[in-house]
């Protein structure tokens, strides 16, 4: 149920005027591209049938009526989907790019000419570009907000504070965008409720293992064609991503070596069967190199001074700064060459040839297409329910950094494996109360 009475009306929605051609505000590479683009949208809904349901239940109850959603999301074939859920649901959607490399040109044009979706997005975009699309986004004047990485948020309390008073709250899809809400929360500088959507179990376990996993190597292996049988890998984290991108990488017969900071992480790779080192001695050992510690300055001036000729250097952590560009620069003696698509290849003094993956962005995202979509079909359920119990339920709380109700994260999961056709066992008045009791012993 919706009721907005209370929601402050700030500005006029400039989203409410379409242009001379019916469409709403937009900023897209090519708008010739969108039939293309529909057809990748639609194909994806194919593998997402939890969105799917949720999309048509709102269709039919409207829960977004009169509500304004602005997300700075990943403009992919999945995400598209989850701006058409909320569309259905009745809110006005702006969507913007949350990364300069990551946009499917196609899809950006099918939101706005085949669904009527306002979208600034344009893949390669300069820094400026990346903002200024942003800042579009916020003109639209939001109730609620998306944010993958926090950008938009950061944003919103930095240099639209024009906006920023109406913003009801908000979800948040990653890993690095949650730890720079809590610093955010901690100092006091969160002014609206925002909701951990990474931290439930059916996104961060799913999206960030397998998606990663999968996906950064189908990156690599289009960036590269390289083949990872009898390679050594080195995956920098094993969090929930580095564990995905290291059982993936063992199981097509690469020997895989884990760095990692954290004790624990680092005991769990190596029961997992992988070495353990520091990155100073995985540099000498590596043929390829993954980053996913969501941390900066992981490969090194020092680490590419002892690498073998060939190396390639990869990142799927959420921003570009986890291999270290500048010092790789510092060192080549040469421009960089585009040797293929998405590689670029750096010459060293002695003439080794060090490979760096899509300018050291989301390497998944940049040269490949994102996570597979039945794996985004959980996190972006998860995204569309939260924004309707955020507008429901949620709607008394405080400024700060909140989990996504339990309740939602087991809805997904048992949607997910029953569009699956996985059955599974039911608790028996037995075991319930053995469950709740604390009496029974040997
Ligand atoms: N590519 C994608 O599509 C995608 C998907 C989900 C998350 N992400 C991003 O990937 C990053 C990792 O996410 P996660 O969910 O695995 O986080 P996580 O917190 O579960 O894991 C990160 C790991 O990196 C380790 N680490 C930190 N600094 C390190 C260092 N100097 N050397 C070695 N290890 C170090 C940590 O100890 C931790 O175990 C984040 O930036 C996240 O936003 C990317």
């Amino acid at each position: 149920m919706s009721d907005l009475a209370d929601l402050p009306e700030l500005l006029p929605d400039p989203s409410d005027r379409p242009d001379a051609a019916g469409l709403p505000r937009h900023d897209v590479a090519d708008l010739a591209l969108a039939a293309q683009g529909r057809s990748r949208i639609d194909w994806a809904d194919r593998a997402m049938p939890v969105l799917r349901q949720i999309r048509e239940r709102f269709a039919a109850e409207r829960p977004f009526a009169g509500v304004r959603i602005a997300a700075c999301m990943h403009v992919t074939t999945e995400s598209a989907n989850l701006m058409r859920a909320l569309a259905a649901g009745g809110a006005q959607v702006t969507l913007c790019a949350s990364n300069p490399l990551s946009t499917q040109d196609d899809t950006a044009a099918a939101l706005v000419a085949e669904y009527g979706i306002a979208t600034f997005a344009r893949n390669g975009i300069d820094r400026d570009g990346y903002y200024a699309h942003i800042g579009a986004a916020l003109d639209a004047a939001p109730h609620y907000v998306f944010d993958d990485g926090c950008d938009l948020v950061n944003i919103l309390h930095t240099e639209r504070t024009d906006v920023l008073g109406g913003v009801r709250g908000g979800c948040e899809e990653t890993t690095t965008g949650v730890i720079r809400l809590r610093q955010m929360a901690a100092a006091g500088a969160l002014r609206f409720p925002m909701v951990a959507v990474n931290d439930t179990d059916t996104k961060h376990m799913f999206d960030n293992r397998y998606g990663t996993g999968q996906s950064t190597l189908d990156a690599i292996f289009r960036a590269t064609n390289t083949l990872l049988a009898g390679r050594t890998v080195v995956v920098a984290g094993y969090g929930y991503c580095g564990r995905g991108v290291a059982s993936r990488a063992k199981g097509l017969g690469a020997a895989v070596i884990v760095t990692e900071i954290d004790p624990t992480k680092a005991l769990d790779a190596a029961m997992d069967g992988f070495q353990v080192m520091p990155m100073s001695a995985a540099a000498r050992l590596g043929d390829v190199f993954i980053t996913v510690t969501g941390n900066r300055d992981i490969v090194r001036r020092e680490h590419f001074a002892v690498m073998r000729d060939g190396a390639i250097l990869a990142n799927s952590g959420h921003f570009d700064i986890e291999i270290d560009i500048t010092a790789l620069a510092e060192l080549a003696v040469e421009v960089p060459r585009r040797v293929r698509p998405s590689t670029d290849e750096y010459v060293l003094a002695d003439g080794r040839r060090l490979l760096l993956l899509a300018e050291g962005r989301l390497v998944n995202l940049a040269a490949a297409e994102g996570h597979p979509a039945a794996v985004m079909d959980m996190s972006f359920a998860d995204q569309a329910l939260t924004a309707e119990w955020l507008h429901t339920a949620g709607r008394d709380l405080i400024p700060g950094v909140y989990d996504v109700p339990t309740a939602i994260d087991k809805d997904v999961a048992r949607m997910k494996i029953e569009t699956m056709g996985i059955e599974i066992d039911t608790l028996t008045p037995a075991q319930v109360e053995y469950l709740s009791s604390w009496e029974h012993g040997s």
